[in-house]
């Protein structure tokens, strides 16, 4: 089966060789020296970033945790569908979850959530920007009136970027100690068994989210992966734009061979999400033909089952995937 249900990078940036050798490099018999610093600076470096103001943990899913145990003293705000483990890690901890559902047609409606914000008076709102599993991007406006109110109620504003990269549009921010951004080197940097997830905060909301954080907090192997493809711009640059390359290919074959038949949301990620009454005939046709794309039977949104979302794959399997779509639509 092909993987195409994790939203991950289907190639790694680095050669055998530079890997075999960095394991060699990395002292695994000894406890992380500088190599967080570095990675701090070659992170912020290429993003464009105040390394201070950057902090590092065992991906974005460990920082969404942390965020749960300090910032969440209060009710949770969450967007339906977004990224699931907000909801497990609310959970784990007994927070106390308000969702907003999208409409019918997958957009938000953005005064219902400023009004919740007003009633509730969450302590984290959070969501992902681009969202995960719509693909949409939220406008900045709403961005920055999210955080403006999450201020007036003394909470924090979780946007978690973990597709960031591929919207290219220069974004402006809201700052302050009430706004967090989680990012991380699973997606598009393509090292997502590494685990390395970061978060951009004022130095007061960094210190708060370590306040519970471990002395090593990432392996060594890690860090000095991460750090040697960071400290290689032009080449990540490369890598990064062969991602986006590959995801408008997937956006574009589902439009041309089966857009007429079944709803293609266009994306701002590495996956496109399909609905309409065929989508799961299609999504099934091809787990029946060796790739294994996202689809949702146990999802409690009745509209999220009737959904698949389908992954980047290696270029090839994409042109491979092409054919089927093209095969079923043929048979529709
Ligand atoms: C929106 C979103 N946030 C966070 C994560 C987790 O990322 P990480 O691998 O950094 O834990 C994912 C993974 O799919 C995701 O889709």
């Amino acid at each position: 089966m092909i993987r195409i249900d994790k939203n991950e990078s289907p190639y790694r940036a680095l050669t055998d060789e530079e890997i075999s050798q960095l394991a060699v490099d990395t002292h695994f018999n000894q406890y992380a020296d500088d190599e967080y610093a570095d990675l701090q600076r070659s992170y912020a470096a290429f993003n464009n970033l105040d390394p201070e103001l950057t902090s590092f943990a065992n991906g974005s899913d460990e920082w969404i945790q942390k965020s749960m145990i300090v910032l969440a003293d209060g009710p949770v705000l969450v967007l339906e569908p977004d990224f699931v483990m907000y909801e497990v890690y609310a959970k784990q901890f007994n927070r106390p979850l308000t969702k907003i559902n999208c409409r019918e047609d997958w957009t938000f409606d953005y005064d219902e959530i400023y009004n919740t914000i007003k009633e509730l008076r969450p302590s984290v709102f959070i969501f992902s920007q681009p969202n995960n599993p719509i693909g949409t991007l939220h406008p900045a406006d709403f961005i920055q009136k999210a955080a403006e109110l999450m201020k007036e109620v003394n909470g924090y504003l979780i946007i978690d970027e973990a597709y960031g990269e591929f919207n290219q549009e220069p974004t402006d921010y809201p700052k302050g100690d009430h706004v967090v951004r989680f990012r991380t080197l699973s997606k598009v940097y393509g090292l997502a068994g590494l685990r390395v997830g970061v978060a951009v905060a004022t130095k007061a909301t960094i210190d708060k989210l370590n306040s519970i954080a471990h002395p090593y907090p990432l392996n060594t192997f890690s860090l000095n992966v991460s750090n040697y493809l960071l400290n290689q711009t032009e080449r990540l640059e490369e890598f990064i734009e062969m991602n986006r390359q590959l995801s408008r290919k997937l956006l574009r074959i589902f439009k041309e061979e089966v857009g007429d038949v079944i709803t293609v949301i266009d994306s701002s990620t590495n996956f496109v999400l399909t609905y309409g009454e065929k989508a799961v005939d299609l999504g099934e046709y091809v787990v029946s033909n060796g790739f294994l794309p996202r689809m949702y039977p146990e999802s409690d949104n009745a509209a999220l089952r009737a959904t698949v979302r389908y992954s980047i794959a290696k270029d090839e399997q994409l042109d491979e995937l092409q054919k089927i779509l093209k095969e079923w639509r043929n048979q529709q």
